[in-house]
C-alpha cells in the first residue's frame, strides 16, 4: 500500500528582538494605525547579527524532532525552504544536517519565496509516497530583515524573521491528503529581490532589497488563493464545511480574510500569527501550524488547509488530516 506522509512533530523559533510599528514610525513616515489597518501587523521579530537561517532552523528542527520522539539519525531527507540562505553553497539544509549531527541521507534547499514551505511539503510528500524516504524534516527559515530596505515604508512594515519546522513519517494512517503547487514566472516585476552586487573594479557593493508593487500583488494573491481553495477541495471530493482549520501564509489579514470568506469559515477557524510576527516568508505557515498544534487548537483527526502565495509568482496548498 502507498504510504501516507503523517505529521509527527512541529517546531518553531522567533528571535528575541521585537520591532513594533511605533519603532518603524521613528525610521520612516508611517504610523501604527496605518500599518494595523492595511496589514493587521503590530510587530515583528528581528534576528541578531549572530543568527542565521541555519541557526534558527536548528532550534525549530530540534523542537519538531523532540515532539516526534524520533532519533535525528532516522531522518533520511531534509528540505529547507529559504530565500535568505547562509551561503550560496553549501545549502542551508546541509548546514542544518551538520548542526543536527546527521551524516547520512539527503539534504537540499528549495527557493519558492513565500510559498517555500508548501513546495517543500509537497516534495516531502512525494518522496514518502514513492517510498524514497521514510522520515522527512521540512523547515522554512528566513532572515527577511537582511533583504528589506529599512528606508522603504511600503515594504519594511511587512516582513519579519523566524523559522518553522515539521517532521513527517511514512505511515498507513493519513496524513497529507494532497498538495498542489503552481508557478507563473511572468510576474517577476511585481515582486522581486535582486542579488547584492560587488563592482569588480571599485569594490563597491550594491545591496539587493525586496521590491514590490504591493497593490497589484495584493489583488493577484486574493484571486489566486481563491482558485487554489477550489482546486484542493475538488481533488479530495470535500466540501468547504469539511475543513476544520485554515493555516495560511501570513502576508496580510485582508488577504487571509478573503480566503476565509471563500471557505465560508469564521476567523476563529483561521490560525493568525502575523499580528506579532509579520510576514516571515517561507517560515510563516510552519510557524502558524506549530503554534496551533502546541496550544491544542488543532486536534488529532482534524482537516487542515495550508496555503501560500509568493514571488514568482508561486502558490500552493496542502490538505492534511492531522
Ligand atoms: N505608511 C503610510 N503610508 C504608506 C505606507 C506606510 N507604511 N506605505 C505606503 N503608503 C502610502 C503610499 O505611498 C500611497 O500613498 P499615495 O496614495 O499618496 O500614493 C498610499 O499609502 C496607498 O498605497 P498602496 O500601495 O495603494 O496601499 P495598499 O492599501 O495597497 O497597502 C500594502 C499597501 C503593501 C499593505 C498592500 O498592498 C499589501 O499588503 N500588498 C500585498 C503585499 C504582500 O502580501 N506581499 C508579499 C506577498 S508574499
Amino acid at each position: 500500500m502507498t504510504p501516507f506522509a503523517r505529521v509527527i512533530g512541529t517546531g518553531g523559533y522567533l528571535p528575541e528582538t521585537v520591532r513594533t510599528n511605533d519603532d518603524l514610525a521613528k525610521m520612516v513616515e508611517t504610523s501604527d494605525s496605518w500599518i494595523v489597518e492595511r496589514t493587521g501587523i503590530r510587530s515583528r521579530r528581528i534576528a541578531s547579527p549572530e543568527e542565521s537561517a541555519a541557526s534558527m532552523a536548528e532550534i525549530a528542527a530540534r523542537e519538531a524532532i523532540e515532539m516526534s520522539g524520533k532519533d535525528g539519525n532516522e531522518i533520511d531527507l531534509i528540505i529547507v525552504a529559504t530565500g535568505t540562505p547562509d551561503r550560496v553553497y553549501p545549502s542551508t539544509a546541509c548546514l542544518l544536517q551538520s548542526r543536527l549531527g546527521i551524516r547520512e541521507g539527503v539534504a537540499f534547499d528549495i527557493q519558492a519565496a513565500c510559498s517555500g514551505a508548501i513546495y517543500a511539503l509537497s516534495i516531502a510528500d512525494k518522496y514518502i509516497r514513492s517510498g524514497a524516504a521514510k522520515n522527512v524534516l521540512v523547515v522554512g527559515s528566513e532572515i527577511c530583515s537582511r533583504i528589506v530596505d529599512w528606508s522603504d515604508r511600503s515594504t519594511c512594515i511587512l516582513f519579519g524573521d523566524g523559522a518553522g519546522a515539521l517532521l513527517l513519517e511514512a505511515s498507513d494512517q493519513p496524513g497529507v491528503l494532497s498538495t498542489h503547487i503552481h508557478s507563473d514566472g511572468s510576474y517577476e516585476e511585481l515582486l522581486y529581490c535582486p542579488n547584492s552586487q560587488v563592482n569588480a573594479e571599485t569594490g563597491n557593493e550594491t545591496k539587493g532589497y525586496i521590491q514590490m508593487r504591493g497593490n497589484e500583488v495584493f489583488k493577484m494573491a486574493v484571486k489566486t488563493l481563491e482558485r487554489i481553495v477550489d482546486e484542493t477541495l475538488e481533488s479530495n471530493g470535500l466540501d468547504k464545511t469539511d475543513v476544520d482549520w485554515l493555516v495560511p501564509h501570513q502576508a496580510n489579514t485582508r488577504i487571509i480574510a478573503a480566503t476565509a470568506r471563500k471557505l465560508k469559515m469564521s476567523m476563529d477557524q483561521v490560525v493568525l500569527t502575523l499580528e506579532e510576527q509579520g510576514n516571515t516568508s517561507s517560515a510563516s505557515v510552519l510557524l502558524a501550524l506549530n503554534e496551533a498544534v502546541r496550544d491544542g487548537r488543532i486536534k488529532k483527526g482534524q482537516i487542515i488547509l495550508l496555503e501560500a502565495f509568493g514571488a514568482g509568482f508561486t502558490w500552493g496548498s496542502a490538505l492534511i488530516k492531522y
